[in-house]
């Protein structure tokens, strides 16, 4: 990665989850010292390169998955509400070629490292960025699929947590090497459920379905309405001339599992108050009427989910109608309910966008992602980009002495065989 070509590793969204060993968290401490600004995205030709250095021939298949930034629809999943995140151009990689034994083993450029396991003994040793790829396979295994073991080399370019869904990227990049290699049928929201199974029951983090649908069905040059109740996708163009600008403040959350899963619980009282299966099912008019009834924390949770969720589909429309106005208040309304009501952003991601919404081309920003942590992101006038990305950077490091990464990101597919 930055340097950021070092692969995930389960720091992604929620820092603090399962960093029960430092031997994980070292490289990602490692990394943090390294920010600054992004190398180009990652390309076929690196990995190939890297795998034909290796085996000394061409791979049977060459995978690409995404990261994701999510442009509104933030903690709506796990209420099983609406979200519209695109795929973006940082993903993982991973060339590979089956291989007869049902042994899996793989190389990671990132972190100069090798791991490797067997199909037929899977277990769960901590051990690292190897766990999302064992993890996956007990999913797909756990689900009937039969599994060919293979071979390969990895690669990423996926920021670690900063929010962009590192974890996601490498679980479905992994059941995409596990398809091509064993010909297995691809149904993106059946792999999405299967990667999201292995985040929850194999690496330990309580995550919602938003992560690996888009890096599973994302599709260039859209964002992804999905409802996250029945994962039904549409896929929603963007308004004429407007760019998506990554904003990563360079800083790291902490302890954030704690609070996601708190956020979680306190969604889960709201709706059993509301005498529904999540809050998805509620309205602002039911809950306008009978909110008083909740403790004042668990008022202002339900009140974000129940307004993000009306704002995402309300996003959705403007960007059918072309309307980037729209759709950058719709945005900044968003922060300002994850900022007050739902209480995941910091003084980073609020000082990020506060000069992210003071240039004259900024339809609006907002923190995307989990919070306390990690990036914002921002709709620009395209042809302002560049000086944006330049003035932004430049305002956020005169007020906090951080050194943001600030890059145009362009709406990419799913996780797919490229070659
Ligand atoms: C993390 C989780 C997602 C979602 C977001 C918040 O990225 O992995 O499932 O809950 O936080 O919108």
């Amino acid at each position: 990665m930055i340097e950021w070509r070092m692969i995930e590793r389960g720091i992604e969204d929620r820092v603090g989850m399962i960093y029960d060993s430092w031997l994980l968290i070292l490289p990602y401490f490692f990394q943090l010292s390294t920010i600054c600004q992004p190398a180009m995205p990652l390309e076929k030709q690196d990995i190939l390169s890297h795998f034909t250095g290796r085996f000394g021939q061409s791979p049977r298949f060459v995978i690409r998955a995404p990261g994701r930034v999510n442009l509104i629809g933030e903690h709506t999943d796990y209420n099983d509400g609406f979200v519209l995140p695109l795929a973006i151009d940082r993903a993982v990689w991973i060339a590979l070629r089956p291989r007869e034994d049902r042994r899996v083993v793989v190389h990671s450029i990132d972190y100069q490292q090798s791991g490797e396991f067997s199909l037929d003994h899977l277990q769960n040793e901590k051990s690292g960025w190897i766990e999302y790829i064992k993890g996956t396979a007990w999913a797909l295994a756990d689900a009937g699929f039969q599994l060919t073991g293979w071979e390969g080399v990895m690669q990423g370019d996926v920021p670690l947590g900063a929010g962009l869904s590192s974890s996601a990227a490498l679980e479905m990049a992994t059941a995409r090497a596990f398809a091509a290699a064993g010909d297995l049928a691809w149904n993106a929201a059946a792999m999405a459920k299967l990667g999201q199974r292995a985040e929850n029951r194999w690496v330990g983090v309580n995550c919602g379905i938003m992560d690996q649908l888009i890096s599973a069905a994302g599709q260039a040059d859209h964002a992804l309405l999905i409802d996250c109740r029945s994962l039904d996708t549409q896929p929603v163009p963007f308004p004429a001339g407007v760019a998506v600008v990554v904003l990563d403040t360079s800083t790291r959350r902490g302890l954030v599992d704690s609070a996601y899963n708190e956020r979680r619980s306190q969604c889960e009282a709201a709706a059993k108050f509301f005498g529904v299966t999540a809050l998805r099912d509620v309205t602002i008019e039911q809950f306008r009427k009978s909110a008083d009834g909740l403790d004042a924390v668990t008022r202002r949770r339900a009140l974000h989910v129940i307004t993000e969720n009306d704002r995402t589909l309300q996003a959705a429309e403007a960007m059918r109608s072309g309307d980037a106005v729209a759709l950058g208040q719709l945005m900044q309304q968003s922060h300002v309910s994850l900022r007050d009501d739902y209480e995941v952003s910091s003084d980073a991601l609020n000082t990020m966008v506060e000069c992210a919404s003071a240039y004259h081309a900024c339809y609006g920003a907002r923190m995307t992602g989990a919070g306390f942590g990690g990036c914002a992101m921002a709709l620009i006038r395209a042809e302002a980009a560049d000086d944006f990305v330049r003035c932004t950077s430049a305002a956020y490091q005169e007020k906090t002495g951080h050194v943001p990464a600030v890059y145009v990101c362009r709406a990419t597919n799913g996780a797919e065989v490229v070659g």
